[in-house]
This record gives structure tokens, C-alpha cells and sequence, in this order.
């Protein structure tokens, strides 16, 4: 199968797979605060995410780019984010490291969205002078590494050797002169493999979790045997940002930035993850949805909405600033409140 087939497979199959039936967001509710003492005029969205100082919480996060057919979305995306100031990632370059013909489907996001805050992204398996070429072929401002084990696993054509990922992100961090961020693609991430990182000095993480997209969903309807049990791997969002915690900026010196992606579907998600710690959060799975089925005035208006969603939560508990969310007070129940405490974190 080659790679561009692979990438229109997958944006097929994530609309096919956004919608879960369980989000973790839902097992996230807050006490409410009957004297806020603030308007909604005084609230802003401004969040610093480690280094980048970003306009909106919200960031396009890494889908596509690699065959012809992925330009269009690219541009559609990079246009949502120069109108609405919203940092945007590609989807994995190393389609075009390999293949230097499809580089323009990831170039058109530079060229769309030329101030913006626009990150590179590549495997865990990269090669330094591969991410020193994704971070050029956009002039990014970051490059964003994957990991995606399981998905590579139940992928016919994935990887099946994953020795010596620390070593290469180590060795990526320390050569690349923009910031380095390591994410998940929708399995979520624990906090021993957090520690890991921050151990080797990464300093902004995507823990994206299980909620939205299902790239285990996702290659099984590609492949011919596909692995049912699969399904449910991972940690949801929600359980993520618990694990993470105790390394998120707001609560301790460990210095690491949190970004939280996996089914935030709208501004009350965006709200509830950045209270449990995270510093921004990304959106894939809602936002392609939007791009391939609605005009670009929605897709704008979409944005607008989610900002208001968030402002009006914001208003409502009382906070002007994001930095400030993380004191907010907030219930965590369900399978994510048991699962904590059989982790020991409270
Ligand atoms: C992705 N995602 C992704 N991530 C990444 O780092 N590199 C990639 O190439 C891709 N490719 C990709 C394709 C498509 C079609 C989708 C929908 C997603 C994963 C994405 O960035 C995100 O982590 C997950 O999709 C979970 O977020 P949502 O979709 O639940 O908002």
C-alpha cells in the first residue's frame, strides 16, 4: 500500500471513527461559583504553551499532508488558522522526506498561514537531519514527534522494532534550535513515560488520549486482520491529564507544559482540560470533520463559538486568565477517579 493511499485511508476512516460512544470529559464537572465578580469582556484566551506564547488555547492539531488530495485540507486549515490566530501542526512529513514530490501538500500551511505558529511533525524514528528537514520545509516554529505504538503495531504495513526512541527524541531535542514537543495520537499517555521525557528534557507533551479519534478503530478497518481487542487500549484524556499532573507547569517545578488532545469537542472540553493542568489543547478528529463537511464561513463561525463556549465557562468560575484555571475546583468521577487512585494520584 503506498503512503498516500495510507493517509486518504485514514482521513476516511477517522470521520467514520470520531464518534465514541464514551468521552472523558464527561466524567469532569465543576463547582460552581455564584459570585464570579468579573464580565466576560475581561477574559482572555492568551495561554503560553511553554515558549509559545499563543492567542487561543486552541491548536489544529496534526492530521494530514503527504498526497495530492490532502492540499486542499491543508489549506483549509491553515486559512481557519490565520483568521481565528490559532497555531496549527501537519500530519507526519516523513511521507515527503521520502518523497520530496509531495512536499507542497505540507508547504501550502506556510504559505497560508505565514505568521502563524506552525509545528513540523515526525516520527519517534526520525533521524536528526529528518527533522531538521520537516522543521525547514515549513520554517517551523516547533516540531512536534509522534508516538503511535499500537497504532504501528495493528497497521498491515507499520513499524514492529521501537528500540531506541528515547535515544533519537533525546538526540532531536538536543539538535534542532526550535522547541520540541512529544505527543500521543490518541492512546494517552502515563506518567512514567512523562517522566521519561521530562527526564531528557522535553518540555511541552501532547498526552492525547483515548475519546476522540480511534486510529486503533481506524487500522482495523484497513487491515484484513484486524485486532478487535485492541480497541480500548490507552488511557482517556482525561486519565492522562491525572497522570500528568504532577509534572504540568501550574503545579510543580518539574517544568513541563501540557497540551491536551482526544475528543475535546468543544469549548467546555477546552475548559475542563485546561483546568486539569493543560496549558492548551488540540483538536483533530472535530475539526477535519468540519473542514471536509462545512464551508469555510462555518468552519470560521465554528471557531467563534468554541472561543465564546470557553469564555462563558471562564466567566461563569470566575477566571481572566487560563493561567489561573488550574486553581479552579473541579469533580472527577467514574472510571477516571477510580483509576487515579489505583495509581496513587490524588
Ligand atoms: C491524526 N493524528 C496524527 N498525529 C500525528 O502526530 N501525526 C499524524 O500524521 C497524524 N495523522 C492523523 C490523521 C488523521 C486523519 C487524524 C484525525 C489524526 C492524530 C491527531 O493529531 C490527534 O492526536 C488524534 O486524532 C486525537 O485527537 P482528536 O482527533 O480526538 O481530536
Amino acid at each position: 500500500m503506498d503512503r498516500s493511499t495510507r493517509k486518504l485511508d485514514h482521513i476516511r476512516h477517522a470521520l467514520e471513527t470520531t464518534d465514541q460512544p464514551f468521552n472523558s470529559f464527561d466524567e469532569v464537572s465543576f463547582v460552581p461559583n455564584s459570585l464570579p465578580n468579573i464580565g466576560y469582556h475581561d477574559v482572555s484566551l492568551a495561554t503560553d504553551l511553554g515558549s509559545f506564547r499563543l492567542a487561543s488555547p486552541i491548536i489544529i492539531n496534526a492530521m494530514t499532508g503527504g498526497a495530492e488530495a490532502t492540499t486542499e485540507i491543508n489549506r483549509k486549515l491553515a486559512i481557519i488558522a490565520r483568521e481565528k490566530h490559532l497555531a496549527m501542526a501537519v500530519g507526519s512529513q516523513m511521507a515527503a522526506l521520502r518523497d520530496p514530490g509531495v512536499a507542497d501538500s505540507y508547504r501550502i500551511v506556510r504559505k497560508e498561514h505565514p505568521n502563524g505558529i506552525v509545528f513540523a511533525n515526525v516520527g519517534a524514528e526520525a533521524t536528526v537531519e529528518q527533522a531538521q528537514a520537516a522543521v525547514d520545509m515549513l520554517d517551523a516554529d516547533g516540531l512536534q514527534i509522534h508516538l503511535n505504538v499500537m497504532q504501528e503495531l495493528l497497521m498491515p504495513e507499520g513499524d514492529r522494532d521501537f528500540r531506541g526512541y528515547i535515544e533519537n527524541i533525546q538526540a532531536m531535542k538536543e539538535s534542532l534550535d526550535v522547541p520540541v514537543m512529544v505527543k500521543e495520537v490518541g492512546f494517552g499517555m502515563a506518567k512514567e513515560t512523562i517522566e521519561k521525557l521530562n527526564h531528557i528534557g522535553i518540555s511541552i507533551i501532547d498526552v492525547g488520549g483515548v475519546g476522540g479519534t480511534n486510529f486503533a478503530k481506524v487500522e482495523n478497518r484497513r487491515s484484513q486482520k484486524p485486532l478487535a481487542m485492541y480497541e480500548n487500549w490507552g488511557l482517556t484524556t482525561v486519565e492522562s491529564l491525572l497522570e500528568a499532573e504532577s509534572f504540568s507547569q501550574s503545579k510543580s517545578q518539574a517544568n513541563v507544559a501540557i497540551m491536551a488532545t482526544g475528543g475535546v469537542r468543544h469549548g467546555l472540553d477546552v475548559l475542563k482540560a485546561l483546568v486539569l493542568g493543560a496549558s492548551a489543547t488540540g483538536i483533530a478528529g472535530e475539526m477535519l470533520r468540519l473542514v471536509q463537511t462545512s464551508s469555510l464561513e462555518d468552519c470560521l463561525t465554528a471557531v467563534d463559538e468554541w472561543h465564546h463556549e470557553l469564555k462563558v465557562g471562564m466567566t461563569a468560575l470566575g477566571v481572566t486568565r487560563i493561567a489561573d484555571c488550574p486553581r479552579i475546583p473541579v469533580f472527577v468521577c467514574g472510571k477516571a477517579a477510580y483509576q487515579a487512585r489505583l495509581r496513587g494520584i490524588d
